[in-house]
């Protein structure tokens, strides 16, 4: 039978709170998932109040400074603070996004900081990407030929040839679209979701590639591509401005092209 609440050990308890130091006037309050699995207990929200003068701007900053300076066994990834490695995508205020990219100034009031959305979480905002990076393998992701390569040079592209690859080869498979889909939500075991899908259709995309054919044959799937129903969550929470809903009705409009 179908089960509407949460069961008893995944409700979210109310945490331990830090307060800032007596007489700190440029303060804000972070509400930070916490989850320890080894420990047997409930997640819990702890509240970091911290002086925005000690810290920088981005959310990661503050994360960092928690880290350091508060609570040490606060835990999360990340590696190069300006929105290139994908590593700290958490959901801020109710937002997948980047905690590096993401500015504190942003949000009104209290900072909600949660890690991505129907994921399993490995420890506080850390999500377990295993599944995620397997779908990345299923599409195959590097150039496959048939052709020799030319004895003397690379294989070369046009201009306009590279130019079909612009708004594709900037994701850096941060998972924020992915976890943000109602599709990919109910249906990760067999739904692809818009980010590797993005990058499936980046390699369909490449001119040097000579594997169309099999790459389109393996994605013509009524779970694999065709849960997507352009909700469009995806597009608006990209935090590199990339539109992977755009990515998949490319696939769906050469799926059905090849058929007439
Ligand atoms: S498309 Fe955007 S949100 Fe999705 S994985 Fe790539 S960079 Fe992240
Ligand atoms: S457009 Fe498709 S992939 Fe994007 S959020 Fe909607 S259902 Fe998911
Ligand atoms: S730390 Fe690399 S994208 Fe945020």
């Amino acid at each position: 039978m179908a089960e509407f609440t949460l069961p008893k050990n995944s409700k979210i308890k109310k945490g331990k709170t830090y307060s800032a130091a007596e007489g700190v006037k440029n303060k804000k309050t972070f509400k930070v998932y916490r989850w320890e699995p080894d420990s047997g207990e409930n997640p819990r929200v702890d509240s970091y109040e911290i002086n925005l003068d000690n810290c920088g701007p981005m959310v990661l900053d503050a994360l960092i400074y928690i880290k350091n300076d508060i609570d040490p066994t606060l835990t999360f990834r990340r590696s190069c603070r300006e929105g290139i490695c994908g590593s700290c995508a958490m959901n801020i205020n109710g937002t997948n996004t980047l905690a590096c990219t993401k500015y504190i100034s942003d949000s009104n009031g209290d900072i909600p900081v949660y890690p991505l959305p129907h994921m399993e979480v490995q420890k506080d905002l850390v999500p377990d990407m295993t599944h995620f990076y397997a779908q990345y393998a299923s599409i195959k992701p590097w150039i496959q030929t048939q052709t020799p390569p030319p004895p003397d040079k690379e294989r070369l592209q046009s201009k306009e040839d590279r130019e079909q690859l612009d708004g594709l080869y900037e994701c850096i498979l941060c998972a924020c679209c992915s976890t943000s889909c109602p599709s990919y939500w109910w249906n990760s075991d067999r739904y692809l979701g818009p980010a590797i899908l993005l990058q499936a259709y980046r390699w369909i995309a490449d001119s040097r590639d000579e594997n169309t054919g099999e790459r389109l044959d393996d994605l013509e799937d009524p779970f694999k591509l065709y849960r997507c129903h352009t909700i469009m969550n995806c597009t608006n929470t990209c935090p590199k401005g990339l539109n992977p809903a755009k990515s998949i009705a490319e696939i769906k409009k050469l799926l059905v092209s090849r058929t007439i």
